[in-house]
C-alpha cells in the first residue's frame, strides 16, 4: 500500500488488527511447534471474543442459525470427514450419496421435477459463476456466440459482475424501476442476438426484494434464452415463508422459463460456511460447467466445479444440517424469523422520517428523505447494531436471521432505531461516520476502487 493510500485509509485499517498489541505477529513458521493447548487457548480466545459480537442478535445477516448446540453438532460431523478429499470419489462413496441427496432435497424444495439436476459448490458466488460459464459454453456450442452478453437488473449481486469479469461475458446491468424491482420492459429492450441468458433475484441483496420472475420467465421463453434465478439469499427461506401463508410470488422451478437457480445451504440452509447448490433444468446444461483434461501426464482429470480438492467435512455437515432440521425445523425457524421481521418492519413503518424500500419479507431496507440515514446507522452502531450500508439510494438494511428471533431483540431494535432517528435530527457532526464509502458520492469512483484494493491488501497484513 502506498503512503498516500495509508493516510487516506486513516482509522479504517487500524481496526483491522486488534490482536497486534496482544499477540506475537508471526512472519515465519515458529522454529519449534507450539503446544496444542497453547494454540487452542489462543484461538478459543479469538473465537469467543468474535462470537460475542453477534450473539447479542444485533448483526444483520451472516450468522444464520446462531445456536451453539447446532454448530457443535455440525462440527462433530465435520470432524468425521474434514480430512477427506471429495475429488477422490473411490475413497469416499458416502460423499456421492450425501451430495446427490443435498441436490435432490434442495431441488424438491424448489419445486423441481425429475429433469432438474445440480452440483454442490463452495458458496453463492460459485453457484452464480458456474451457470454463467455454462450459458457461455452452451451459446458458443449451439449458437456460435463469441461475444456473450447477459441481461440483469442492476440490483443483482456483484457475483455476476465477477463472473462476467472472469469469463469474458458482457454484463448488461439494467436500472430497476421506481418500485426497485427488475424493469422487465427495459430488460427486454436490451436483448440482442448475443444475449445468452437473463438473470434476476429471489430476493436481492440490497433490498431483499423478489424481482418479477414470472414475467422474466416468459420473456426468456419467448426469446429462447436461459434464465437464472439467484436464490442464494431467499432460496432456503422463501419456501417456508410461503408455507407460513405469506404472499410470496412463484420464484422457483414452478416457472417454466427458469433454467437454473443458485441456493445457499450456508445461509438459511443452516450449514457451515462453504457450501451452496446450483441447479439446472436438464443435464445437458450442467455438462457445460464441467471441466475435463484427457492429455495430462498425471492421468485423466475431471472436475465438476471450480475447486480441485474439497473437504468432505463441509458436505457431510451440510447434509447433517438439512436432515437434522427436516421440513418441520425449517418451518419453525422461518416462523421465528418472520415474527421478528414483522415486528421490525412495523416498527420502521411507524417512524415517519423513515421509509421501507419496496415490499420486503425477511431482509428489510430503509431510507430517509428527512435525514441522513447514515447518521441513524452511526447511532445504531454505537448501540452495538451492525447493519449493512446501501447506496443508490443511500440506505441500510437488516437481514433477519435466527439470532434476531430471540426474545426481545426485535423490540430492542425498534426502540434503538427511534433513538437513532432522534440523534440523526441533531447530529453532533455534519458528516456521518458510516456513510464514508456507501453513501458518499463525494469520492470519485477511481479513488474508491483504489481504497478497496488497498483494503484487500491490508487484509493480508497480519
Ligand atoms: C442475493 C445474493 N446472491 C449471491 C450472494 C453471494 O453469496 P456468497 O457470499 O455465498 O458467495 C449473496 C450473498 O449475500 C446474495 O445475497
Amino acid at each position: 500500500m502506498t503512503t498516500d493510500e495509508k493516510s487516506k485509509a486513516g482509522g479504517v485499517f487500524a481496526s483491522m488488527h486488534p490482536y497486534r498489541e496482544e499477540t506475537e505477529t508471526l512472519a515465519a513458521l515458529p522454529a519449534k511447534g507450539r503446544s496444542r493447548d497453547e494454540v487452542l487457548a489462543e484461538l478459543r480466545g479469538f473465537a469467543r471474543r468474535e462470537d460475542a459480537r453477534w450473539e447479542t442478535g444485533q448483526v444483520s445477516g451472516s450468522y444464520y442459525h446462531g445456536g451453539h448446540d447446532h454448530y457443535d453438532f455440525l462440527n462433530e460431523i465435520f470432524a468425521l470427514f474434514s480430512h477427506v478429499n471429495l475429488l477422490q470419489r473411490d475413497m469416499c462413496p458416502s460423499a456421492t450419496k450425501l451430495e446427490g441427496e443435498i441436490v435432490a432435497m434442495t431441488a424438491k424444495m424448489l419445486h423441481a421435477d425429475a429433469e432438474v439436476c445440480g452440483t454442490v459448490t463452495s458458496g453463492g458466488t460459485e453457484s452464480i459463476m458456474l451457470p454463467m460459464l455454462a450459458y457461455r459454453e452452451h451459446a458458443r456450442a449451439e449458437r456460435a456466440i463469441t461475444r456473450p452478453q447477459m441481461v440483469v437488473p442492476d440490483t443483482i449481486h456483484p457475483a455476476f459482475s465477477k463472473g462476467a469479469h472472469y469469463f469474458g461475458i458482457e454484463l448488461v446491468r439494467v436500472p430497476v424501476g421506481k418500485d426497485f424491482l427488475a424493469d422487465v420492459d427495459a430488460m427486454a429492450a436490451r436483448i440482442t442476438p448475443d444475449t445468452i441468458a437473463l438473470a434476476a433475484s429471489a430476493g436481492n441483496y440490497p433490498h431483499g426484494l423478489i424481482d418479477p420472475l414470472g414475467r422474466l420467465s416468459e420473456l426468456a421463453r419467448e426469446h429462447g434464452l436461459g434464465f437464472h434465478v439467484d436464490g442464494c439469499l431467499g432460496g432456503f427461506l422463501l419456501p417456508w415463508i410461503e408455507r407460513l401463508g405469506y404472499d410470496v410470488p412463484p420464484f422457483d422451478f414452478r416457472l417454466p422459463g427458469v433454467t437454473s437457480m443458485s441456493c445457499d445451504t450456508h445461509k438459511w440452509g443452516y450449514g457451515l460456511k462453504g457450501t451452496s447448490v446450483v441447479l439446472y433444468r436438464g443435464r445437458a446444461l450442467r455438462r457445460h460447467q464441467y471441466f475435463t483434461a484427457t492429455d495430462w501426464a498425471g492421468g485423466l482429470y475431471a472436475s465438476p466445479t471450480m475447486a480441485g480438492s474439497r473437504s468432505g467435512g463441509l458436505t457431510a455437515a451440510t447434509w447433517a444440517a438439512m436432515v437434522s432440521l427436516g421440513e418441520a425445523g425449517y418451518l419453525d425457524a422461518a416462523r421465528q424469523i418472520m415474527t421478528a421481521a414483522d415486528t421490525i418492519r412495523a416498527g420502521i413503518a411507524s417512524i415517519p422520517e423513515l421509509s421501507i424500500i419496496g415490499d420486503p419479507t425477511f431482509c428489510i431496507a430503509m431510507r430517509s428523505d428527512a435525514l441522513d440515514i447514515f447518521h441513524v446507522n452511526d447511532h445504531l452502531a454505537s448501540k452495538g447494531w451492525r447493519l449493512n450500508g446501501l447506496q443508490r439510494p443511500p440506505g441500510v438494511h437488516l437481514c433477519v436471521t435466527l439470532p434476531q428471533g430471540r426474545p426481545g431483540v426485535a423490540e430492542r431494535f425498534v426502540a434503538d432505531l427511534r433513538e437513532a432517528v432522534a440523534y440523526a435530527k441533531h447530529p453532533p457532526q455534519p458528516a456521518a461516520r458510516s456513510g464514508a464509502i456507501y453513501g458518499g458520492g463525494a469520492m470519485p469512483a477511481g479513488a474508491v476502487e483504489q481504497m478497496m484494493m488497498a483494503w484487500l491488501d491490508e487484509s493480508y497484513e497480519a
